[in-house]
């Protein structure tokens, strides 16, 4: 698995309410014992910039600011399709991903997080789980044994995966829904807030609803 970050210098991609959230779980891993330097964040879209001076975080700039960094990263954009934009234009100048854990989530036995993903406070994941690239999982995020979840997927606050899950990249699952076990999501679904979904999703649909039916 990739290590996970505790230490070292970081900017965080993403000034909006996720990335300052992100910022949330740097000082909670910070004030466990870790050691992270938090550069700052970086943002090419406009920015509350009172939100953050009361954090006293700096605003470096717009990501094409990649070549002066020398320094992890993490995208705190909810959007899958930033962070696969960023994630190639980071790569491709070698800079490194950082996977950020909370202290208070939990972590089972044989878990792989890819590179970049960010797992929130109270997100617990079970036994088997493997995770890819720059998955978000928000507050309270359940995942069940044996599920496999691809690049981009963003699970938000209070989402239940089950076991034997299969989401494909860039899949959202919205707040307090549900998945049961043994389900295949296809990539680019969005699962609506508070759905059930009781059948297999086809890539790219929207479902919404109990049980979980295309919007
Ligand atoms: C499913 C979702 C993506 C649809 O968004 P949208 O395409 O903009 O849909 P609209 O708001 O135009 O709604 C279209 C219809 O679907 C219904 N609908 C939307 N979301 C729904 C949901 N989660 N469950 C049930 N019905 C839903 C609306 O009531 C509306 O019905 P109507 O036409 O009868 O009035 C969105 O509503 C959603 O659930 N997002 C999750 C957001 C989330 O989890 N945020 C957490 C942030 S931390």
């Amino acid at each position: 698995m990739e290590k996970i970050f505790t230490a070292g210098r970081l900017v965080i991609v993403g000034a909006g309410g996720f990335g300052r959230e992100v910022l949330d779980v740097v000082d909670a891993i910070n004030a466990s014992g870790g050691a992270i330097e938090f550069l700052g964040f970086l943002d090419d879209g406009p920015v509350n910039k009172d939100l953050l001076e009361v954090r006293g975080a700096t605003l470096l700039g717009g990501s094409d600011r990649i070549g002066a960094l020398d320094c992890a990263y993490v995208v705190g954009v909810v959007d899958p399709s930033v962070r696969r934009r960023i994630d190639g234009q980071f790569s491709a100048v070698r800079l490194p991903a950082a996977v950020l854990v909370h202290p208070s989530a939990t972590v089972g036995s044989q878990v792989t997080l890819g590179p970049g993903s960010i797992i929130c406070a109270q997100a617990s994941i079970t036994t088997n789980v493997a995770i890819g690239r720059h998955c978000h999982l928000n507050l309270h995020a359940t995942v069940g044994h044996d599920t496999t979840i691809g690049s981009y997927v963003t699970l938000m606050p209070g989402a239940n995966l089950s076991g034997s899950v299969v989401l494909g990249d860039d899949v959202t699952v919205g707040t307090g829904a549900s998945v049961i076990q043994n389900l295949n999501i296809g990539a680019g679904s969005y699962v609506g807030a508070g759905a059930a979904v009781v059948r297999d999703v086809e890539a790219g649909t929207t479902v919404v609803g109990v049980p979980a039916r295309p919007l």
